[in-house]
């Protein structure tokens, strides 16, 4: 029966069956010491000079070969132990041993933090890069927080729906990528930025408290703190204020500091609150890093950034929502929104939770009221018909007994990154993408053959 490397120092004196990877291999005259490596960690094998034959076998191993073996779990004389490894005390002497796998030399060296490597080549090879013990940790932490959070929901009594993927366009401010459709030649999915619609939609339909592990996607130039695609914890609540979100929010991820992180200690406790304009005022940023320390690496700045403006200017000069068009306008602005005055200055119930300096979530109390949704169209030149045409699912929706709602979207990767101390998400997501936004071990995006593209009614002009 296999063991893992982890559990061998249980079993000194007995025999053990290990299974995994070669890691490193010492000859120190005429005895091999392998670093075997499995999904638990490392633990040193040692092959004797007899017999002969296993000390051969064991003198062709090379780095990354799969390996099974059996041997006698022995203590370490006391000057020969690793205090930096887990098993580090003890050793196991081989007595037999089988080659599963062989392996070509890797194109980089997988035990350090390959910081240094370069990442298109990193990315090509992916599954090697993520044999390093940085990137298992990193994953198995991402896996260790999206559980956390999961739970957190299921305890408070949000239920997880899955929304779609192949959707109608959505106003969230950034390019879509587009999928064609072959059933209905000429027209086109697009896939979600967030699940923004669909998530109100479920508070319509009367769920009350949802939330995702959503994939999201935008078409825009990637960043360290930005990928294609990326993994927010969507959630939404029904007949809640502000107030109620913030709340909830904040002793969520408190939580999951104290659960998770025990040793990292957050800066102020409840988080600041500054209004954007203050933000800016007083840190010339609506993100900023409020840290007491910045090289202390275990020092988490949380703050709340509140009542952003509704509109916005986009890069040609024309007005847009400046998070999407569904905030909820304040109370004391309302005036002004219904007269459509003074249009820039108009803040909406909107909220950001920042952390050393990132924008980590982005969430705000919603319209409910399809006169309210419709007057926010209109003020960004949208005609009553194209309302209709792009928005009508909504505006027919809050016509039906629409609870008032709002909610919030933390980003899991850059949760992850911050978390575990990355420079950036590419660091925390297993198969990324390169910074333009490409996948160098399967090549995409690629080419789709003629055939393909004739199914599709799809035509491209030669470049
Ligand atoms: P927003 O667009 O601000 O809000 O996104 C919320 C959070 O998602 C993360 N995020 C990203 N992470 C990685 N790569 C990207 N390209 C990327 N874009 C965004 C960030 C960000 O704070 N539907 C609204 C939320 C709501 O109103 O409830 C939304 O998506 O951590």
């Amino acid at each position: 029966m296999r063991i893992l490397t982890e559990e061998i120092p249980k079993y000194v004196g007995q025999e053990v069956e290990l299974m995994g990877w070669v890691r490193a291999r010492r000859d120190h005259g005429k005895l091999i010491f392998i670093d075997l490596w499995d999904r638990s960690g490392i633990a040193q094998v040692v092959f004797l000079p007899k017999p002969v034959e296993l000390a051969e076998k064991a003198g062709a191993l090379r780095p990354e070969w799969v390996i099974k073996l059996t041997g006698i779990v022995v203590e370490r004389p006391e000057k020969m132990r690793n205090p930096e490894l887990k098993t580090g005390a003890v050793e196991v002497a081989v007595k037999s041993l089988e080659v599963l796998n062989q392996s070509e030399t890797p194109p980089f060296p997988i035990d350090g933090a390959g910081y240094e490597i370069d990442e298109e080549t990193r990315l090509k090879y992916r599954y090697l890069d993520l044999r390093r013990e940085r990137l298992q940790k990193n994953i198995r932490a991402r896996d260790r927080i999206i559980s956390f959070f999961r739970d957190y929901m299921h305890r408070h009594d949000f239920v997880e729906i899955e929304t779609p993927i192949l959707m109608r366009g959505t106003p969230e401010g950034s390019r879509e990528y587009v999928v064609p459709s072959r059933l209905d030649k000429g027209k086109f999915y697009v896939l979600p930025q967030s699940p923004q619609q669909f998530k109100q939609l479920a508070m319509v339909a009367g769920f009350e408290r949802y939330f995702q592990i959503a994939r999201c996607f935008r078409d825009e130039d990637t960043r360290g703190d930005r990928q294609p695609e990326f993994t927010q914890l969507d959630f939404e609540m029904s007949f809640v204020t502000q107030e109620d979100v913030l709340k909830y929010t904040e002793a969520m991820f408190l939580e999951l500091v104290a659960k998770l992180y025990p040793q990292k200690k957050v800066t102020t406790t409840p988080f600041p609150r500054l209004t954007y304009a203050e933000s800016v005022a007083k840190h010339g940023s609506d993100k900023p890093d409020l840290r007491q320390d910045k090289n202390n690496p275990d020092e988490l700045a949380f703050a709340w950034i509140t009542d952003f403006p509704m509109f916005e200017k986009d890069k040609e000069g024309r007005m847009t929502a400046a998070h999407h068009p569904f905030c909820s306008i304040k109370e004391a602005d309302m005036d002004k929104f219904m007269k459509g005055e003074d249009l820039y200055a108009i803040r909406a119930n909107s909220y950001d939770l920042v952390l050393n300096g990132y924008e980590l979530s982005s969430g705000s109390i919603r319209i409910h009221q399809a006169e309210v949704q419709a007057r926010v169209f209109e003020l960004l030149g949208i005609s009553a018909e194209e309302q209709q045409r792009r928005f009508g699912h909504m505006l027919t929706a809050f016509k039906y007994g629409t609870p008032p709602h709002g909610g919030f979207a933390p980003g899991i990767d850059r949760t992850v990154m911050l978390l575990q101390n990355e420079p950036n998400i590419r660091e925390v997501i297993a198969f990324a993408k390169t910074g333009e936004g490409r996948d160098p071990m399967m090549g995409a995006p690629a080419e789709i053959d003629d055939k393909q593209l004739r199914e599709l009614g799809l035509k491209f002009e030669k470049k």
